[in-house]
């Protein structure tokens, strides 16, 4: 070996000066790539094996030196160089040191360009299974929340300005609605995800007669990628599956806008538990929702992750380049801060108390059951438009007489029509406008019942 001690260094007649070398290596945030670099390697030595392309015996050391490394990694023991520039040549270094000539011999017929794609699918199929596990976590949450509160009104918004009275539960499920979204995502681009590159070696293919179904069966790929050049140097799934955590965490900072709204006095719908927020140093009343303000925050992190990803492969020819390295930190982040954010979550929802008297209170202000007077005209036979012009109105007589529009009484609303009867109170509360929207979607309590119901059994068998 030269003087560069660079395992790729025979070559070159100088050695990179301290500043290239950090600049170039990805060691201090790739070993986090190890167990999978591992994995894969012990694949692709048994399919060598295989073969007959290396020695039984070789394997055999090469499995035991992999799996000593393994523990050396677990243990916090493993040395990590910079010199050594990434985790694979880390691994591959310490693993000849170990076993000698058959360590020499795993890259047989394989590249780090092939090497490293396998393992950043590994790692993600495996993020990927984690973070639908913790969806499926939040969405029970969710569940639990919504089946205490069904019957618990609140003014439902459009521009933020009170609409129409909705259920509480009906609310909570909308976001059930949007997380089985995200898993859906999540789960078709892990059927993109989940092909395998290796045997594509630098770009190529390679000249020894290798099995790559065979190691694709071994580490649990569905099939192979199917062009060596798109193999080493594709990078969609990674980006489909930053474009699938950006919507899940524009999904959470949606929910955290409406929590920390409804935190407020001015509002004062709901009370999350103390653990999820903190106190200021100078105002002594204060109790900020710090932890829905952070996910709000750190949608804009993944987000940019997305867009690095896309900028990062846009203008790259094929195949592999090194910009390829910058693939790895986005992920990471994209990957710690939506399990990070999950699990919070989940536990934040069991923890939010629900002042159902103060939404009530709320919904009854707005003149929320304007539409529902509307359509009982409309039930008489006025034209729709017709009615929505007697309805407003109404609307402006009540703001007149500084009450709500179910405060009028049934001599002020016949004013406006005569075909207002007194059934029409039947029609003007809370729970009337409510009970009355009783379809597939609606916010009757009857159709959120089956809705939590279709959605447990959703849960139970996805
Ligand atoms: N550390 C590199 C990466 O993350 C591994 C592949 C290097 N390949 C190469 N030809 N330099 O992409």
């Amino acid at each position: 070996m030269n003087e560069n001690n660079k395992t790729w260094s025979g070559r070159f007649n100088e050695p990179v000066s301290e500043l290239v070398k950090r600049y170039t290596a990805s060691v201090e945030f790739d070993q986090r790539l190890a167990p999978f670099d591992i994995q894969g390697s012990l694949a692709h030595a048994n399919m060598l094996a295989a073969q007959g392309i290396i020695s039984r015996d070789d394997l055999t050391a090469i499995e035991q030196g992999l799996s000593q490394i393994r523990e050396e990694i677990q243990n916090n023991e493993f040395v990590w160089s910079l010199d050594l520039e990434d985790v694979h040549l880390n691994i591959e270094k310490r693993l000849t040191s170990l076993v000698g000539d058959a360590g020499k011999r795993l890259h047989t017929g394989r590249s780090r360009n092939d090497q490293v794609a396998t393992d950043i699918r590994l790692f993600m199929r495996t993020a990927i299974d984690e973070i639908i596990v913790l969806i499926r976590a939040m969405q029970s949450a969710l569940l639990d929340l919504a089946q205490q509160h069904i019957h618990t009104i609140m003014p439902g918004f459009t521009h933020l300005q009170v609409a129409q009275p909705v259920s509480f539960a009906h609310h909570l499920m909308a976001y059930f609605e949007m997380l089985k979204r995200d898993t859906g995502r999540l789960q078709d681009c892990r059927v993109r995800t989940n092909q395998l590159p290796l045997g594509a070696a630098a770009l190529a293919g390679t000249s020894y007669p290798i099995d790559r179904e065979y190691t694709a069966r071994l580490l649990g790929f569905d099939g192979v990628c199917e062009n060596s050049l798109d193999a080493v140097s594709d990078r969609d799934f990674a980006i489909e599956f930053n474009a699938s955590a950006a919507l899940i965490m524009t999904h959470l900072s949606r929910l955290s806008e409406e929590l920390i709204l409804w935190m407020t006095p001015a509002f004062g719908f709901i009370q999350l538990a103390d653990r999820f927020c903190t106190g200021s140093s100078i105002m002594p009343q204060k109790k900020n929702p710090d932890v829905p303000e952070l996910v709000r925050g750190k949608t804009g992190r993944v987000n940019g992750h997305l867009i690095a990803l896309l900028t990062l492969m846009k203008a790259q020819p094929l195949a592999y380049n090194k910009d390829n390295q910058e693939d790895k930190e986005p992920l990471f982040d994209t990957v710690d801060t939506v399990i990070d954010t999950l699990r919070i979550y989940t536990d934040m929802l069991s923890g939010i108390q629900v002042n159902a008297q103060n939404m009530r209170r709320s919904a009854l202000r707005g003149h929320a059951t304007a539409t529902d007077l509307a359509d009982y005209l409309v039930k008489k036979g006025i034209p729709f438009r017709d009615a929505h012009e007697i309805v407003a109105r109404t609307v402006q007589h009540a703001e007149h007489m500084q009450c709500e529009l179910s405060e009028l009484n049934l001599n002020d609303l016949q004013q406006f029509s005569a075909e207002v009867a007194s059934d029409i109170f039947d029609f003007l509360t809370l729970e009337g406008s409510m009970s009355s929207r009783n379809h597939t979607g609606g916010t009757a309590p009857e159709q959120i019942q089956a809705a939590i119901q279709r959605a447990r059994s959703w849960l139970a068998n996805p």
